[in-house]
């Protein structure tokens, strides 16, 4: 086994929630803006890719260095034992990105960083003739930034968000690593009932019902990384084996998603379906402001319209107000809803007790949270 440093992306402000998962695998992590370091074997890799419920990627850090001029770049890249990682027939797309740089041209980089591994990789195999490139895909990236270069290779492929489970989707669908971060930032345990009120395709029950029986969200996909020789196929059966064992089948769950259009309600049904969790969440068609619960002390989780569209704006506020009535009379229940309009808390009618500042893609959004009453101790 070998040890790599590793890096889980994330998008802006999801940082401590990534470094906490990390940590929670059992890693020391650094955090810098949209990136949490750790450093791991080929265990770690494996399991940070099936685990990790809010990271968009893990990469391996290959090598970092200055470069003001395209030599440096070529030596600083071909001093990379890149050998270690990729077998001689290894396929190796090289994307680039550079910002604040000396190095601006992003194409002349790539292409000398691509020339640099393949002089690497040809001295290291011994080739003399071309290297065909018909084996495993390893996507490198050399990313600049203030004239520090990092080459990184993607172990996910497809971003983790990609669970397999979504099949349909409505016009402005939650990524699933944000739905389950919206999760992670509330006061939710599983034997607490959960509401959608805005569920669309599903994302946020769905995210809920995974955390609430613990099954790790990468239990139903691929990754690149699956390929490459240096990872046992042993490693990938025994993270798999142990993620079926840690599953909780059997905690049982009160997670509704309602949301007013009813061709949603079917896409939703459909994705859970796909997921394995059909007969767990209770989907139907309602508008928000018709919300009942029967029980106390439950979480609701919105991604409501945010009021951007032209045309929607007003009828988008008269529902923030019907919203915030509605909730008033459920004093126990949590409320978090993201939302990107400059004027939710006066149209809900109440300040929210927390918010924070996420963006949902490239909307800056705030995630209102209006903490409901504890529950009574005997003594109280
Ligand atoms: C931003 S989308 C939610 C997307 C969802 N999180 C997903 O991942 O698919 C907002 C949803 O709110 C629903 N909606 C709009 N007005 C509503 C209302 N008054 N009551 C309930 N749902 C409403 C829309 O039909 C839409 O599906």
């Amino acid at each position: 086994m070998a040890t790599y440093k590793l890096v889980a992306t994330a998008a802006m402000g999801l940082e401590s929630i990534v470094a906490r998962e990390v940590k929670d695998l059992g890693y020391e992590t650094t955090v810098e803006n949209g990136k949490i370091f750790f450093e791991g074997d080929e265990l770690a890799i494996v399991k940070a890719n099936m685990w990790l419920r809010t990271a968009d990627r893990v990469k391996i850090v290959m090598g970092e260095f200055n470069a003001y001029s395209f030599d440096q770049l070529f030596e600083g890249t071909k001093a990379i034992p890149w050998e270690t990682l990729m077998a001689v027939d290894a396929a190796f797309p090289v994307s680039g990105k550079s910002v604040k740089s000396k190095l601006y041209s992003v194409p002349d980089c790539q292409s000398i960083v691509k020339k640099a591994i393949v002089e690497r990789m040809k001295a290291a195999y011994k080739r003399m003739s071309f290297l065909e490139e018909s084996g495993p895909t390893y996507k490198i990236e050399v990313a600049i930034r203030n004239d520090k270069v990092t080459l990184t290779v993607d172990t996910s492929g497809a971003g983790l968000h990609k669970r397999g489970y979504r099949t349909g989707q409505g016009e402005a669908p939650l990524k699933e690593t944000m739905a389950a971060a919206l999760i992670k930032l509330t006061n939710w345990r599983p034997d607490r009932p959960f509401h959608d009120p805005f569920c669309g395709s599903g994302t946020i029950p769905i995210e809920a019902a995974l955390i609430g029986q613990n099954i790790a969200p990468g239990f139903n996909r691929e990754f690149i990384s699956e390929e490459w020789p240096i990872i046992p196929g042993s490693i990938w059966d025994k993270v798999r084996e142990d993620a079926e064992a840690a599953a909780n089948y059997d905690q049982p769950l009160e997670i509704y998603g309602t949301d007013v259009d009813h061709k949603m309600i079917e896409v939703a049904k459909e994705n859970a379906i796909e997921a394995g969790l059909g007969d767990l969440i209770q989907f139907k068609q309602m508008q928000v402001k018709d919300f009942t619960a029967d029980n106390d002390y439950g979480v609701i989780v919105g991604n409501p319209p945010y009021g951007e569209r032209i045309g929607e704006e007003e009828e988008v506020e008269k529902m923030y107000r019907d919203m915030g009535q509605v909730f008033e009379q459920y004093p126990t229940w949590s409320k978090y809803i993201i939302t990107s309009h400059p004027h939710f808390e006066d149209l809900y009618g109440k300040k929210a007790t927390k918010k924070r500042k996420l963006f949902n893609g490239f909307i800056r959004t705030d995630y209102y949270q209006y903490f409901g009453q504890r529950p009574k101790r005997k003594n109280d």
